[in-house]
Order: C-alpha cells, then structure tokens, then sequence
C-alpha cells in the first residue's frame, strides 16, 4: 500500500465524505431489518452450512483427507466454538490464523491441494453457486451461534496482529486517501441505505463482527468476513486483499476484539 498525503487528496476525502455524511445524517429506518424479522430463523444460509457439513467430511485432494482432522485452535477435528475464539495463535504455523486462513492451511497440508488452486477463486462472483470456501466458512460459524466472542489476546503474536490491525484501520492510503476509519469511526452513519458501523466501538463491532460470515440477500449468496475486506478495500480504491493475508488477518482481530463478548450469531442475513 502506498500512502499519500498533502492537500489535494485530503480536500478529496473532504468533499467525498461530507457527500456520504450528507446522506448519512438523514437517518431512516432500516428495511431490511423488517424484512429479517419476516424470515425469523429461516435464514437460507441453512443450505449452505450443510453443504459446508459435508465438505468437511469429504475425502479430497491428492491425499483423499477430509477436513475432519483439522485443527481450528480448540484441537485437531473440534468445531464446536472454535469460531468465537479466532483469530488465534497457532503453534503448528506460528502465525495468529484467521477462520479462512486456517481452512486453507489444513486443505493444504491435510488434503495435499494447491493454495494457488484454492486462491485463484476464494469467493463466488455475480450469479455463482458458492464455493467451498465459503460453504466450510458457513458450517464452522455455524458451530459457534450463541457462544461470546472471545479472540485470545494472551500470545505476544496475538497482540501484535491487534495492533497492526488498528494501524491498519486508521492507515490512509489509495487514490482517495481513505482509511477503514473514514467510513467506519463514527456513530450512526449511512450510505444510502446502508448502515456504516463504527467499528472502534465495542457494540457496534460486535454487532458487525458476530453477523459475519452472512447470507446476502441481494446476491442470493453466503459472503465471509474475508469478502468483505475485500469489498471495502475496493471501496478504499486498495489493491486485492488475499484471504488468509496478514492485512486481512489483523483486520478481523482489530475487529473481533473490539467486539468481544458479543454473542455470535453468524451466518447473518444481509441485504
Ligand atoms: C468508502 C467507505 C468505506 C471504506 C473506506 C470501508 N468501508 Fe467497510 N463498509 C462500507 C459500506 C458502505 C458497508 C456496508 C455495505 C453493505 O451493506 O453492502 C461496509 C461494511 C463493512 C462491514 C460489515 C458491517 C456489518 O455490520 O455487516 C465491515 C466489517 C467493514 N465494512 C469493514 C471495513 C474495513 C476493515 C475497512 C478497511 C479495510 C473498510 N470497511 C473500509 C464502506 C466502507
């Protein structure tokens, strides 16, 4: 990432943002908030954890492994709330790992796959039936629905990713000189129709952060946390954030803490 900085960039940030803040101080109601009181628990990312349920016990890859001795942090094949404790540390990469990251990591080294093959479409594009990435993602959220989010902060490696995800948060950069901070510090905000968190507040990031991964309605498709770093970074005029990416990872940490406690209750139901 290359920042700029000076007057020009800055009076662009200014003038983009008093346009969205324009919109955003005219408050309305939420209408899709009606519409998830309509569908009760009947989420359609139900679909989706079972298929996830089943890739993870499918035989794949050269080395015909399912997934079911992978270890997300709680020990090798256990799901159960392994979610609301990620990111965490692993001793086996020593690297704090996130939910997508880690799901990677064991396709690889239990399944035998390629990461550039699993890279090469992490995400579903427009009209897309789901990948496997984000099915696996839906079923391991799954596993966690009602548990607080409790992201350890013990190992030193842990707070450092919480404190490069806040650096991260607030660094401006790209051909606006926008930060995550920009569009995401402040209370009660909009785009459009669109609710704009403040993700360096503890209810809010918890409310924004346990909703993830989340079926989109308007795209008929389950979308992770890693895709949304994606899509706002694109906001952010950024180059691609690869899942299972430092940036990324520290990201979600910054967020994941800032929200925890709260209770999780992903997949979500997004507009
Ligand atoms: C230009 C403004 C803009 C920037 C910059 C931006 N975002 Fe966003 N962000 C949005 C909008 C708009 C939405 C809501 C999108 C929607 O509902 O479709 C959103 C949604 C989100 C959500 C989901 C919130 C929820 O309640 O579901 C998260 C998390 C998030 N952004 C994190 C980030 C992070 C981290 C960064 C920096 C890498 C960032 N955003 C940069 C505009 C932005």
């Amino acid at each position: 990432m290359s920042a700029k900085s000076g007057f020009v960039p800055l009076l662009r940030t200014l003038s983009v943002c008093s346009l969205l803040f324009a919109v955003a101080a005219e408050a309305q109601d939420d209408p899709f908030a009606e519409y998830r009181e309509m569908m009760g628990d009947d989420n359609p990312a139900i679909f989706v954890i079972e298929e996830g349920a089943e890739l993870w016990t499918k035989p794949q890859g050269p080395k015909q492994a399912s997934l079911e001795q992978c270890d997300l942090g709680l020990g090798a094949g256990v799901v159960k709330g392994a979610y609301a404790q990620l990111p965490r540390y692993f001793d086996d990469t020593r690297q704090v790992m996130d939910l997508e990251g880690r799901l990677i990591h064991c396709m690889v080294s239990l399944q035998g796959r390629d990461r550039s093959d699993i890279l090469r479409k992490p995400y579903s594009g427009t009209g897309d039936m789901g990948t496997e990435l984000e099915a696996l993602a839906s079923y391991v959220a799954d596993q966690s629905m009602g548990m607080p989010i409790a992201t350890p902060q013990d190992h030193p490696a842990e707070k450092a990713t919480y404190a490069m995800g806040k650096e991260l948060f607030f660094y401006r950069a790209g051909p606006y000189d926008f930060s995550c901070a920009t569009c995401h510090r402040q209370d009660e905000k909009r785009i459009r129709l669109q609710n704009l968190p403040n993700l360096t507040a503890h209810a809010n990031a918890g409310e924004a952060y346990s909703s993830w991964p989340a079926y989109r309605i308007s795209q008929g498709l389950v979308r992770t946390m890693g895709w949304r770093m994606q899509n706002c970074a694109k906001q952010q005029r950024l180059p691609q954030l690869l899942p299972g990416s430092e940036a990324v990872i520290s990201l979600i940490t910054y967020m994941s803490v800032n929200g925890s406690g709260t209770e999780m209750a992903a997949p979500g139901l997004k507009r």
